[in-house]
């Protein structure tokens, strides 16, 4: 029997203010969900040990670090990417501008970290379910293709929906990348 490996991965939660970073990491490390809206200051820090279960030979363990979208908190947050294996670009689906403002952030983190694996979320699936849709499934796909994204999620933070698929895949991208799998 093979010993396991211990690895330790840092993934930056990125978006505008308000589209459910927070509330995604809340989701994935505490399955919970609040609906008030508290503004991230700077960042969020959690962890989380993840066991994949095609991969019982790794130990692996997330540091999320969760930064604050609104504009204002810009220059606080480029020291926070150093260091990270993945990015998770987040946009909110009933919000078009969140959507947009995406290239922005790729461009924001890309000065810090290149080349990074990435996954693209459209968070508040539930909303956009009950007629506040704003952006296209399709939509998500082509900003996917042109983030260089390797996946695209719609996800609700709020029922649970796609979250853990969304820090899975980002683990498993952050394996393929360093020949791991
Ligand atoms: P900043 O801290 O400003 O960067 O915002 P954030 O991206 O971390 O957003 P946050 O998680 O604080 O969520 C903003 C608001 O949207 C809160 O009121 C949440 O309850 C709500 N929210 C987040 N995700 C969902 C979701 O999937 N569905 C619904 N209905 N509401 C959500």
């Amino acid at each position: 029997m093979s010993a396991s490996k211990s690895f330790i991965y840092k993934i930056c939660v990125v978006g505008d203010g308000g589209v459910g970073k927070t509330s995604m990491v809340l989701r994935y490390t505490e399955n919970s969900f609040k609906e008030n809206y508290i503004m991230t200051i700077g960042s969020n820090f959690s962890t989380k040990s993840v066991e994949l279960a095609e991969f019982p030979q790794y130990n692996i363990k997330l540091q999320i670090w969760d930064l604050a979208g609104q504009k204002h908190f810009s220059f606080v947050r480029p020291p926070f990417y150093r260091g990270a294996t993945g990015i998770i670009y987040v946009f909110d689906l009933t919000r078009r501008s969140s959507f947009s403002n995406l290239l922005n952030w790729k461009t924001e983190v890309e000065k810090v970290v290149a080349g990074r694996p990435s996954i693209l979320v459209g968070n508040k699936l539930d909303l956009a379910e009950s007629g506040n849709r704003e952006v296209a499934l399709q939509d998500g796909e082509s900003l996917k293709n042109e983030l260089q994204a390797l996946s695209y999620y719609e996800t609700s933070a709020k029922d649970g929906l796609k979250v853990e698929d969304v820090f899975k895949d980002t683990v498993l991208a952050i394996l393929k990348a360093s020949n791991k799998i």
